[in-house]
């Protein structure tokens, strides 16, 4: 059983300040891609994993063929298909054994979710392998406990994201959207990055991002309207100075921005990745 889930984009990325819980509340608006990872499972004497990367015809610059480097996903219970695939199976008392095999479109530790996008794929693939009848609301539970940015990728499409994500609600748009992604060399750990925008606030060092409500107004204005132009004046992410202090990202978002026939730019998530 195959399942395919998607990449994800942040138009808009603001942050509260780190909860008691540790996680930073969060009001976000997610656009899913085409860009995405597929994950099969197969019944197997044990639990397993594999990682292969998706070929990419159109992806130029650095690496063989322009293949993604894979070598960062763990193979063991660190990773998040897996987890899901366990989680699933204790939940429903369904599962039996499987083999998972991951085939990733999505840089790893890109701010792209790809994580995340692995374990809403095994999820709805085991879901379907095994028939737990839990359906859409069940499973974004599960996605939920997973990871921040799991519930996104089990449902996919255009979102608003609150509480660390996970709550969604989806947002209205009228065009299809096509991005440019630079993809950087490296990948940032999402911890590292909002461990550097706490430092930043206490330090008074980070750029003023303006209201949250008005930002979310004109990112949803621009989506209803079908309009590059204002979605790209509209971009924005708080997390965009912590994770250009910890590497600089691949083009600078504000150069990028600045390129010929561009509408905007901004770091996707915890980057480093600019879209
Ligand atoms: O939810 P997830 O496991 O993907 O989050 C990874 C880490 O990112 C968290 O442990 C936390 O350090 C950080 N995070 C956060 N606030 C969020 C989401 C993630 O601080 N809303």
């Amino acid at each position: 059983m195959t399942a395919r889930a998607p990449a994800k984009v942040n138009l808009l990325l603001s942050s509260g300040p780190r909860r008691d819980d540790g996680y930073h509340e969060l009001l976000t608006v997610f656009q899913a891609l085409s860009l995405a990872d597929d994950v099969t499972a197969t019944p197997a004497p044990e639990w397993g994993v594999s990682v292969r990367a998706a070929a990419h015809p159109a992806a130029g610059g650095a690496g063989a063929a322009g293949e993604l480097d894979v070598s960062g996903v763990p193979l063991d219970e660190g990773n998040l298909a897996l987890r899901a695939a366990l989680l699933l199976a204790r939940e429903t008392g369904a599962g039996s054994p499987v083999h998972l095999s991951i085939r990733k479109g999505i840089p790893v530790a890109g701010g792209m979710a790809g994580g995340s996008a692995d374990a809403a794929a095994a999820l709805v693939a085991c879901d379907a392998l095994w028939h737990t009848g839990l359906g859409l609301d069940g499973l974004s539970e599960l996605a939920a406990g997973l990871g921040s940015d799991v519930p996104f990728a089990v449902h996919g499409r255009t979102a608003v994201g609150t509480g660390r994500g996970e709550r969604l609600v989806p947002v209205l748009t009228t065009s299809t959207w096509a991005w440019v992604l630079v993809l950087a060399g490296h990948g940032l750990s999402t911890p590292a990055v909002f461990a550097e925008f706490d430092a930043l606030a206490a330090a008074g060092a980070l750029p003023p991002e303006g209201d949250p409500a008005e930002r979310l107004r004109a990112v949803e204005a621009a989506l209803r309207a079908g309009d590059p132009q204002a979605l790209g004046a509209a971009l924005s992410n708080d997390l965009q100075a912590a994770a250009c202090s910890l590497a600089p990202a691949p083009a600078g978002p504000r150069a990028a921005g600045r390129a010929p026939g561009a509408a905007g730019a901004v770091v996707s998530g915890s980057g480093p990745t600019v879209a």
